[in-house]
Order: structure tokens, then sequence, then C-alpha cells
């Protein structure tokens, strides 16, 4: 397949780096390398390769990763997934003119606010799709810390697939519960309805007091990405998605 290309100036501006005019000048004043000479010619058109990074230089430092771009985040608590509701958002934790991107970077679902652990941000339409279309049964799991002890009933009730939570018709999909003590259990979900988790323990007459996602298919939170730290994602992370006996 023939590498597409793209102008330098449109290159940089959809990274973030400022508007085609800026990048104009920032061309002008030398700051843009490739393979060690610097670029004159803001239409200059570059092959848009993933090497890009290791080849390139802004002002000294490596060109941020072109698209397809998606990130590990390992989600804190108060901060929300959206770029327009109030609070902190996660976009913050990444470097701030990666909210200019286009295609915009986007989570793929969503946490709530006090949920921690294993999130996506990516700007691929088309993988954001595949992990959160309720067809394809990404498996999620999550560590659930309850307010009251289980009562036992749960993991038959969950996996019966006949459950219709508050406002909704529709029954969920069987989910697996895992106990591990009388309040923490780990949970396994193949959709994402709205508060999904806390709506399942409110359902059964319990109380969700800590949530926490580790796991979305094969895909582990890397056990050395702290709270609040992202990493980029390699081809074996994303094939780990939907790897085997981990997507149901
Ligand atoms: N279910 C919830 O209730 N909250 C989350 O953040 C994720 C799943």
């Amino acid at each position: 397949m023939k590498t597409p290309t793209m102008r330098l100036d449109r290159l940089l501006a959809n990274l973030g780096y400022g508007s085609r005019r800026e990048v104009g000048q920032m061309v002008a004043a030398g700051l843009i390398v490739l393979d060690g000479a610097r670029l004159r010619d803001p239409g200059e058109r570059l092959p848009l390769t993933t090497d890009l990074p290791e080849r390139m230089h802004v002002g000294g430092a490596p060109i941020d990763p072109p698209p397809p771009l998606t990130l590990i985040v390992h989600k804190p608590l108060g901060v929300v997934c959206s770029h327009r509701e109030p609070g902190r958002s996660i976009y913050e934790l990444l470097p701030q003119r990666w909210r200019r991107r286009e295609p915009t970077l986007s989570t793929i679902g969503r946490l709530d606010v006090d949920t921690t652990g294993l999130l996506l941000i990516t700007d691929d339409g088309a993988l954001l799709h595949r992990v959160i279309s309720p067809r394809a049964k990404v498996r999620k799991r999550y560590l659930t810390t309850l307010d009251r002890p289980l009562s036992g009933q749960e993991a038959a009730i969950f996996a019966a697939g006949e459950l219709v939570l508050e406002g909704e018709t529709e029954a969920l999909a069987p989910a697996m519960l895992e106990p591990l003590s009388s309040t923490t259990a780990w949970l396994t979900i193949t959709e994402g309805r709205y508060h999904q988790v806390r709506r399942m323990f409110a359902a059964v007459g319990n109380h969700v007091v800590a949530l926490h996602r580790d796991r979305i298919g094969g895909l582990d939170l890397p056990a050395d990405l702290g709270s609040g730290e992202w990493r980029l994602t390699t081809s074996e992370n994303l094939a780990s998605i939907f790897a085997g006996d981990h997507a149901a």
C-alpha cells in the first residue's frame, strides 16, 4: 500500500503545534528538522510513516506521534472523561497541545469521576467502535468494593442475563462475579451502560464504595503504570484487547 503523504504545515497543525500560519513561522525559523536537515517549505509533502517521531524534530524535541494514536491511561480518582463536563478532565494529564489534535482524542468508553483504573484514549474511530460495540462483547473487569457483605445470590443473578436495571427495559447481558471477600469482588461485564456496575449492585440492594477497572479484553492495566500516568500502546497491547478467551 502506498504511504499517504501530508503537507508539512497541515501535519504540524493537526498535531496541535499551532495554526498553519504559526507553523509556517516555525518552519521559517528553522525549527523543523527531518533526518538531520532543516525543512524550509511548509507546503512540502511528507510521507506519514510511523517512524516520523524518530526522524523528525520540532524545536529540538521528537515530533508527537501521528495518528492513529492510542494511549493506556491509569485514571486517577476525581477526573472526568469528558472534554466539556465541569471538573478536572482526563485530557489534562496529556500534553496541552494534544487537545488541538485532529482527529481529536476521545476516551474509549467512560469511567465515572470516582472510578479508577484502565482507560484507553484514541483518535482511531474504528478501534473505538470495535471496543465499545455491545456486539463485540469485549470484557471489562472491575474490582468492586461494597458497602455491605455479599448475600451469595449475586453471582447467579448477574450470570442469568435477566437483570433489568431501573429505568431500562432490556435485560443486561450475563456478567461474571468472582467474590474475593465478603465485601470485595471482581465483576466482568461485556456492555458499557451508564453507571452499569454501580446500578447492578444497587439492583441487588448493595452499594459500591470503590470501583477500579483493571482489564479490557486481554489487556491488563500495567502494574508499573502509576495513577495519573499514561503510555503509548504497542501493537501487541491492541491485539490483546481482542485476544482469545478474554473476549466473549
Ligand atoms: N460502571 C460504573 O458504574 N461506573 C464506571 O465507571 C464503570 C462501570
